[in-house]
């Protein structure tokens, strides 16, 4: 019906002989073999219900699936803001519009008629684990991550020394990221990191501030980048051009700004035979290499501003007392075929953005690996607490919760998929829940009114589209949780 990830896996799934079985065996009142009632419809017409936790992609690409399936009478997605979309609101550039855009994609669950949103509803702040698993059939948490790596280097802490994902977090306007102010004197930036998050700071910290007024980015975030004299932004990587996890469109796209030199030294460029095995077997990094390349035969223009890169360099120490001044880097390997070892350097620099992965948080009630910052699961099943393989009855994982933090908006669409098809298989086998997500509506709606509907975030999706108009016509994301519930309050009045 939906141009919708993992739609295939459910198809198959339906047109699986077995299908049949399972719905029947969800009539009301049926039993499993060792006796257990595996579902008191609470409703009469015998469809399960499910939580889905996070509406991000990983949820909601999921929240398409089981809903195409027609086993579920109600399917209600929790999310800690008011707006959908997590990472691809609140991560992907504001510069990248159709990328940002995949949202239309994904808002596609919310058309059937049982699927129901509650915004503004964190679990663990609004609501527990257990009235999940007490008033639905199926919870699963698609809560991505939010926190950053860090370093463990001296300094880190100093001022101007900061996460991508707080930066992030405030220049797409996310509602609980604290407001950022660069360094009165912010001159030079260094980034470290070669993903891609890295190359989005460093684009943007690059481009000319004037290009941003178009974008959605919140205007106080514009302001910032405006009155900044930024003139250079240094990416660091701990290893070199072949193993970088840049992605070709968006690398080109760097040596395409508009007022921008980009430096290369070609000394980092030296392959080493295991560098070059690497770049005969990746398409990815033959790319790299060529366009760096390309990069370190170009003359600098004399542009107003500049991004380098520098190879094999890490970070040992942030400089400075009360704010960092600069930074020490050194070398993580010796030249290629020379043996020589490249000196430390010393990079004067105010702001220091960690590019070097996002981190999850422990969800309250459920096991956690804190190595990998993901809960432990397998096929998107939690298990158990005891790191067994006993699984947590009715409990599921889907997105980078589950697999980390890497992959881009479709590789959480076989994600959702598979988790899924595990739920598909595992329903028949699902205790009832002793309540119902009515009694949680209930008992939430008297808690507090500024949950939001999916209603009401096209009322504020059409307020930021309106607030874009003037300034070229993307949406103007509203930064601000008060200036959200009054915006939706006023608009619904009005309807
Ligand atoms: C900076 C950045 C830029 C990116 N840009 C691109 C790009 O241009 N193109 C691309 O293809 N991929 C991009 N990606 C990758 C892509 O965004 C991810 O693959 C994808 O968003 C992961 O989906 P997810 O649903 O697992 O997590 P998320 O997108 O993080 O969604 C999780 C959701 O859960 C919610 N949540 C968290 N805790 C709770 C709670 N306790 N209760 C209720 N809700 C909760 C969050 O608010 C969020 O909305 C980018 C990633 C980053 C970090
Ligand atoms: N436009 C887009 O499509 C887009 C935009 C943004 C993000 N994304 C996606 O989102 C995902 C996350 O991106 P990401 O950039 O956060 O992660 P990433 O792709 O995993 O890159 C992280 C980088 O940090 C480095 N790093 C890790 N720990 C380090 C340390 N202690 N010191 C120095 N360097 C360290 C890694 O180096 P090593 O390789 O040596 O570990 C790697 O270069 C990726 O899948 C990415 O493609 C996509």
């Amino acid at each position: 019906m939906f141009d919708v990830a993992g739609s295939e896996v459910v198809a198959a799934i339906m047109d699986h002989p077995d299908a049949s079985g399972w719905m029947k065996e969800m009539e009301p009142q049926a039993t499993s073999e060792t006796g257990t009632v595996i579902h008191e419809p609470q409703n009469g017409d015998g469809r399960r219900t499910a939580a889905i936790v996070g509406a991000g992609p990983a949820g909601l690409y999921l929240l398409a699936n089981l809903l195409e399936a027609d086993v579920f009478r109600r399917v209600d997605v929790f999310e800690a803001v008011p707006a959908p979309f997590g990472l691809v609101r609140y991560g992907v550039a504001p510069d990248h519009p159709k990328t940002r855009a995949i949202s239309k994609v994904l808002a596609a669950g919310f058309d059937y008629t049982e699927a129901h949103y509650f915004g503004n509803v964190a679990i663990g702040r609004d609501v527990s684990l257990d009235q999940l698993r007490d008033n639905y059939d199926v919870v699963v948490f698609a809560t991505g991550m939010r926190g950053d790596r860090s370093l463990g280097i001296p300094g880190e802490e100093l001022p101007g020394s900061i996460g991508a994902s707080e930066l992030v977090a405030w220049y797409t306007g996310h509602p609980e990221a604290p407001k950022i102010t660069f360094p009165e004197d912010l001159e030079t930036a260094v980034v470290i990191g070669a993903g891609n998050v890295a190359l989005d700071v460093a684009r943007l910290l690059a481009r000319d501030p004037a290009s941003l007024i178009a974008t959605s980015m919140p205007r106080a975030a514009v302001e910032t980048f405006q009155k900044s004299a930024l003139t250079d932004v240094h990416i660091v990587a701990r290893r070199g051009p072949a193993q970088a996890k840049f992605t070709s469109p968006e690398l080109r796209e760097i040596g395409k700004l508009d007022g921008v030199d980009i430096i290369v030294h070609p000394e980092d460029l030296v392959l080493s035979d295991d560098d070059q095995a690497e770049v005969d077997q990746r398409r990815q990094a033959k790319t790299t290499v060529k366009v760096m390349n390309e990069w370190a035969e170009r003359e600098p223009t004399g542009a107003p501003r500049r991004i380098h890169f520098h190879f094999w360099r890490r970070p040992v120490r942030l400089l400075g007392e009360t704010a960092m001044r600069g930074v020490l880097i050194e070398p993580t390997r010796s030249q290629p075929g020379t043996g020589a070892a490249t000196e430390s350097m010393e990079i004067p620099a105010q702001m220091l953005v960690r590019a070097i992965g996002y981190r999850g948080s422990p969800i309250p009630g459920l096991p956690f690996d804190d190595a990998t910052g993901t809960v432990p699961s397998a096929n998107g099943r939690v298990i158990g607490h005891d790191g067994d393989d006993d699984v947590i009855s009715g409990v599921y994982v889907s997105g980078w919760l589950r697999r980390g933090p890497s992959g881009v908006i479709g590789t959480n669409r076989p994600d959702a998929g598979e988790v899924a098809a595990s739920i598909f298989e595992d329903l028949a086998r699902l205790p009832a829940p002793d309540g119902t997500p009515e009694r949680l509506e209930e008992h939430l709606d008297a808690r507090s009114s500024s949950r939001i509907s999916w209603d009401d975030w096209n009322r504020l999706d059409a307020y930021e589209r309106q607030l874009g108009q003037p300034h070229g016509g993307e949406p103007i994301v509203v930064d601000d949780v008060e200036t959200v519930l009054r915006v939706i309050n006023e608009s619904s009045r009005s309807d």
